[in-house]
């Protein structure tokens, strides 16, 4: 079955033709650089840019393809969660795709197509699995239970993962996306110079990241006030490895109180350089099974969500034209 897949989330208008867990192509025309100015996403920008360049984003994932519309067996559509003007521009153009073409529309939630994002690349990975998916809006620890069954454990209490390595990285001049910026810049370090807090929440799964973000911004705006030269590097190696301790802590914990061997990671914080070295060594001294997507699925791309797309028709998950997009869905919706 041949799925034209369209993302349109956040800031990246991405099509894709995906045929079971192979990608036949998979176009991504990125606003990273006109955001960059405003330091951060700006919606009614990102709207504006996915309304132009869609068809055409369309038009050269079908080509790529080797095809022509008249050969795709279904138009798949990221619904929910993000940023509404955005994904409304995808939903309302699939909807128009799918009814022209004759064929089925089928409705993906975008953290179900970062975890599809290994499956793309590692054609074992099949569930019952743990995974922690952390993006820029949301840190979660989920039990995947068969393709389309997710049973959350856990997940952040205010920030997520992503956005607290953005707004320190851009407390630090950093440039946005700050999560890849600091990534880049961090240097193995002292970690006492900058004594950051790990905290700490209830629940046995669950995050907090805004109390780390917050200490960093008192850590530069007092330093600024001192007329002290912060060490950018040492305390992005800081935040990263407060960060990383946190995620590692907790979804080892899960595994090993849940019986779980085979742990995937995903969404765009999966493509941090630390989080993949020591999730590996964990993984390694355990006996345990890690799957991580290729970097260039980490981030938003409309592949994965041709790769969940076919999980979903295959469960009946289907869509006529009242299809609406939704900024807030949990992943275990029905
Ligand atoms: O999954 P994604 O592309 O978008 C959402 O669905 O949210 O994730 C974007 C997030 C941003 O916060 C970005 O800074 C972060 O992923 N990110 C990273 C790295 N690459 C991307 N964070 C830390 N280290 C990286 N190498």
């Amino acid at each position: 079955m041949k799925i034209l897949a369209i993302e349109s989330s956040c800031d990246e208008t991405s099509a894709a033709v995906v045929e079971d867990r192979t990608v036949l192509s998979n176009i991504v025309a990125t606003q990273i650089a006109e955001h960059r100015i405003y330091g951060g996403v700006v919606p009614e920008i990102a709207s504006r840019r996915h309304t132009e360049a869609i068809s055409q984003v369309c038009d050269e994932a079908v080509a790529e393809a080797g095809l022509e519309y008249g050969d795709i067996d279904a138009v798949a559509v990221t619904f929910a969660p993000g940023l509404i003007g955005a994904l409304l521009v995808g939903v309302n153009f699939a909807k128009g795709l799918a009814m022209s073409l004759g064929v089925p529309l089928i409705p993906v939630h975008h953290l179900r197509s970062h975890i599809a994002a290994n499956y793309i690349a590692h054609p074992d990975l099949e569930p019952p699995f743990l995974c922690l998916l952390v993006s820029g809006g949301n840190t979660v620890i989920a039990e995947v239970t068969d393709y389309t069954k997710f049973k959350i454990l856990g997940g952040t209490k205010d920030d997520a993962a992503g956005e607290c390595f953005d707004k320190t990285a851009r407390c630090m001049g950093l440039e946005y996306p700050g999560g890849v910026t600091l990534d880049k810049i961090a240097t193995v370090s002292d970690f006492k110079k900058y004594p950051l807090p790990y905290p700490n929440v209830g629940g046995e799964y669950d995050f907090s990241f805004s109390g780390l973000k917050t200490a960093v911004i008192n850590t530069v705006h007092n330093a600024e006030q001192k007329g002290i030269e912060i060490d950018v590097p040492v305390l992005s190696a800081t935040v990263r490895e407060r960060v990383c301790d946190m995620l590692i802590d907790k979804t080892m914990k899960a595994a090993e109180n849940l019986g779980y061997k085979k742990i995937a990671v995903a969404g765009g914080v999966s493509a941090n350089s630390e989080l993949r070295r020591r999730l590996d060594e964990e993984c390694i001294k355990r006996g345990y099974s890690l799957y991580f997507p290729p970097l260039k699925y980490c981030g938003d791309n409309a592949a994965m969500v041709g790769a969940q797309a076919i999980y979903e028709y295959e469960s009946g998950n289907t869509a006529d034209s009242s299809l609406n997009a939704t900024a807030t869905l949990p992943i275990d919706y029905r």
